[in-house]
């Protein structure tokens, strides 16, 4: 696996153009089998998550045409010819189970093995499956196989135990061809669930209240190609967001949704960040001279402070004036980061689902590992502030997320060179 070098000490600064959301964009490339014709996505992010979905389709027998310059997608689902997802290819990816929704809904039959995604935490997909259960899938397992057919997709009111993302994803995409009318309680309120939703729409499915905690779904028979563009992705803007102010830079971003950010910015106001939106979409930060701690944050599904973001504030947070306790209460174990901002000289104590992080004057180069996608985008926005050289390993987990980061800092004014 390849890995970054990171000089330290130059500020992130300037204009930043947020680009397509990964948690959007996955979701909607699977939701693509069930529209019977075109779909063209716009705005679609080019990395490696996407291009690994854009396999999976492939593999089924879509024909997808991507142009990179434009960052469109072309998804012809036509010619839909397999029902079964590789084990391989799905262990490497979790959203893959996303697939099991849409070839159900499509095809009514569906085998993949069980979905990998980043190790963090023990990532069941229960809530998925007793859902599909009781909308009539029947479901085999063997060998970590999952062999599912459902002669009738049944509409049915469902209440999920945790407002999981991808539970409610893949229901929508299941209950937009079911006989009748599904209900999700407690379903999840992530804007990208909305995007979802909305793409659903367009391609002619009924759904109401996506973005609320209850959301109702009329299957109809058929869904049509559409045209839809990708959101910006909020965890992408909020990333380089977390580097300006760590490194000291002013940082105006272009794209992103002030409802989406609320939690995130109010965090990283109370260490001192200002925030102006000007003209809808675009954003403009300023850091402060010194930036200060000693309050707490906790994760939550959202409206509250986003689990994808915990890695990147916490390495904002290692030099801050102050003490600061973050609970993760989404994932079980998140805070593989703090190894290596403590091996830059950072103070983190982990205990269970808590880290306290006092802030230090300064943090200095290391050898680190990035164990998964946000840990290594952590590493590396604390790596930029951090003085002298920092390699940090892992990159394939940061490109399955982030579209050229390297080329993005460098160009913000950051020294960062990618060793393949
Ligand atoms: C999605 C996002 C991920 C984000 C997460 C939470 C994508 C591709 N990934 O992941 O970046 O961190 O939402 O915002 O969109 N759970 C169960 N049983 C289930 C499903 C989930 O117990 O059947 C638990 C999980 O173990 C986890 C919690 O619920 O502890 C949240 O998971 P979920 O919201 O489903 O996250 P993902 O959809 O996997």
């Amino acid at each position: 696996m390849g890995y970054y070098i990171v000089q330290g000490g130059k500020k992130i600064e300037g204009d930043f153009a947020v680009r397509g959301s990964k948690n959007a964009a996955l979701p909607i490339l699977a939701a693509c089998l069930l529209a019977e014709d075109e779909v063209v996505l716009e705005n679609c992010p080019l990395i490696q998550d996407v291009f690994l979905t854009i396999e999976i389709l492939r593999e089924l027998g879509c024909t997808v045409t991507l142009s990179e310059e434009s960052r469109s997608l072309i998804i012809d689902s036509r010619n839909l010819s397999e029902t079964t997802i590789c084990s391989e290819t799905v262990q490497r990816m979790r959203s893959s189970i996303l697939f099991l929704g849409a070839l159900l809904g499509r095809e009514k039959k569906a085998v993949l093995g069980h979905p990998g995604g980043c190790c963090i935490g023990k990532r069941p997909i229960d809530l998925h499956l007793c859902a599909f259960e009781k909308m009539g899938v029947v479901i085999r397992e063997k060998d970590g196989i999952l062999d599912c057919e459902v002669p009738h997709i049944l509409g049915y009111h469902l209440y999920l135990d945790f407002p999981s993302v991808g539970a409610t994803e893949n229901i929508l995409l299941l209950a937009a061809k079911a006989e009748g009318v599904t209900v999700i309680h407690n379903a999840a309120r992530e804007p990208e669930v909305v995007a979802l939703a909305r793409f659903l729409r367009a391609c002619g499915a009924e759904i109401y209240g996506e973005g609320t905690s209850n959301i109702m779904i009329e299957g109809v028979t058929h869904l049509h190609g559409a045209y839809f563009s990708i959101p910006a992705d909020r965890i992408e803007g909020g990333t380089f967001l977390c580097a300006a102010a760590l490194t000291k830079g002013e940082l105006r971003t272009k794209g992103l949704e002030r409802e989406q950010m609320e939690a995130v910015l109010s965090a990283m106001e109370q260490t001192g960040c200002r925030f102006l939106w000007e003209k809808g979409d675009t954003l403009w930060m300023r850091p402060p001279k010194i930036l200060r701690s000693g309050f707490s944050i906790t994760t939550g599904p959202f409206p509250y402070f986003p689990t994808d973001m915990q890695p990147l504030m916490m390495s904002l947070l290692t030099l801050a004036n102050g003490t600061c306790m973050m609970s993760e209460t989404v994932f079980e174990a998140r805070f593989s980061q703090a190894d290596g901002l403590c091996r830059m000289g950072a103070d983190i104590c982990v205990s269970g689902q808590t880290a306290t992080i006092r802030g230090v004057e300064k943090l200095h180069g290391a050898e680190v590992y990035g164990k998964d996608l946000r840990c290594g985008a952590a590493l590396l926005v604390a790596a930029l502030a951090a003085e002298g050289e920092s390699r940090i390993h892992g990159s394939a987990f940061v490109e399955r997320g982030y579209e050229k980061i390297e080329d993005a800092f460098s160009l913000l004014g950051g020294n960062v060179r990618l060793e393949a």
